[in-house]
């Protein structure tokens, strides 16, 4: 078996060490990235003065050709293949004969991997912020058809104030702007090119590390050959924003798990994003939204493992590096496929409006503003609390409805039983930002508008 270093061994690989050092089942998805990076390579080489124009355009037809053998699936693998850079190369080579030796000449797989990755991760990152603004579509979507329906809003799981439906709905769509913010902010910092760093200290040939940057659409070129080398920040990143983003999804799927259960009873989700039992014959379970919980943990996992990789490596390039790839992809497949599913989930679902009504209409709900009402009437805040508070005891105690209570006492009266009126304490929520209908309709029109403003910023 021939080797990229063969001329330095005597002996050939051992097998162990090939099925332990392998990475071509993973890494074959950055073939269209390993695939630009050599063309603009080569590009480089010319100005250079390394290709001449047929060397170059027998490459470039050479790489052509492995570009379709790969995309076509007629592309033969070799047990020396251990990357798919070396798989590139090695086919190259036997295509464009001599000129196809040269396609190496002042790179590494070091400077050449890096350059791939970060090719990759741009892409991915832009197309990860693009499926999370379809999902907010969908959370504006259900924000608007919700309109002035309104739920308990929690605070230690247990009913608080009355918040209207779109209003917590949006409150997962803000999250996801943060998301995508992230997301972009991650994608600049890796938009910077490594290749022509070599293995670690740049190359004697007069090669240009800017000219190819410019080729690959790179903001920049690297300043330091063996940082742009050694460096994975933007594969740690890159987790940390999909873990993160991963943390959000499984904040939503727990709501819908609880939403969708009989105690809640919300929400009745879609035949076609439930599940039923192989036994219990009643059952309707909400796995999407579990699996968006759980696999949370997964991508959380994944960042802290490339962390740990990380930690003790030395300048610049280590074998180690490797590892950063099969957590990366799998985070992007992963919350690809959780932002599909939830979005197809979120969409289809129905919210029981009569139950998060209900839910709501308890009068108990409204003693903030019964205590406000009391504050807008001169009293002190800490008073008009103790007061309201032990009309509430009072009312638990004796089993006395709450509005008797307000009714008779001489603070509050029949004016007072008012805000006890189904719908009317989140009607009085109008302060901006807030739950009631009023800052709601103002929240939509900017959450709309941030959408349309993120869509430009990915695809810019
Ligand atoms: N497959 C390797 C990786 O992903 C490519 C770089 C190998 N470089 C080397 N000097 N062995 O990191």
């Amino acid at each position: 078996m021939t080797t990229l270093w063969h001329g330095r061994f005597a002996g050939g690989p051992a097998e162990e060490l090939l099925a332990y050092t392998v990475s071509l089942p993973y890494d074959q998805r950055l073939a269209p990235d390993d695939l630009v990076g050599s063309r603009a390579h080569v590009k480089g080489l010319v100005r250079a003065g390394i290709l001449d124009g047929d060397e170059a355009a027998a490459v470039f037809a050479a790489l052509d050709q492995v570009g379709d053998e790969l995309a076509a699936g007629t592309f033969t693998f070799v047990p020396s293949d251990e990357d798919i850079h070396t798989a590139v190369e090695r086919r190259v080579t036997e295509i464009a004969g001599p000129p196809g030796a040269k396609l190496h000449t002042g790179r590494s797989r070091n400077d050449q991997v890096a350059t791939g990755l970060r090719l990759y991760t741009r892409r991915m990152l832009g197309d990860v912020a693009d499926r999370i603004i379809a999902f907010q579509e969908v959370i504006l979507g259900s924000a608007e058809a919700a309109g002035d329906v309104y739920l308990p809003g929690y605070t230690h799981l247990q009913r608080a104030q009355p918040v209207l439906l779109s209003h917590h709905l949006l409150a997962h769509g803000w999250a996801l702007s943060r998301d995508v913010d992230r997301l972009l902010a991650t994608r600049a910092r890796a938009n910077v090119s490594p290749l022509g760093a070599g293995a670690l200290a740049g190359s004697s040939l007069p090669l240009d590390p800017h000219g190819v940057a410019a080729d690959l659409g790179f903001a920049a070129a690297f300043e330091n050959s063996l940082d742009a080398v050694g460096d994975r920040d933007f594969v740690a990143e890159a987790l940390f924003d999909l873990a993160l983003l991963g943390v959000h999804l499984s904040r939503i799927g727990e709501e819908i798990v609880l939403w969708s259960s009989e105690e809640f009873g919300f929400v009745t989700l879609d035949d076609g994003y439930s599940t039923g039992s192989s036994m219990l014959p009643q059952k309707k379970n909400p796995d999407i939204a579990e699996l968006a919980r759980g696999r949370a943990g997964r991508l959380i996992g994944h960042l802290t493992g490339l962390m740990a990789t990380l930690k003790g490596l030395p300048l610049a390039y280590n074998r180690d590096l490797q590892e950063d790839k099969e957590p990366l992809f799998d985070a992007f497949d992963q919350v690809l496929l959780a932002l599909g599913a939830l979005a197809g989930l979120v969409s289809t679902a129905t919210p029981s409006v009569e139950r998060m009504q209900a839910a709501a209409d308890s009068p108990y709900l409204v003693a903030t503003d019964l205590a406000e009402w009391l504050v807008e009437r001169g009293m002190p805040f800490r008073d008009a609390h103790a007061v309201v508070g032990a009309l509430v005891r009072d009312s638990i105690d004796r089993h006395v409805p709450l509005d008797e209570l307000v009714a008779g006492h001489p603070d509050l009266g029949d004016d007072a039983v008012a805000l006890l009126e189904p719908g009317v304490a989140v009607r009085r929520r109008r302060s901006p930002g807030g739950a009631g209908p009023d800052p709601v309709a103002i929240q939509l029109e900017s959450f709309r508008e941030r959408i349309e403003a993120d869509r430009l910023r990915v695809e810019g």
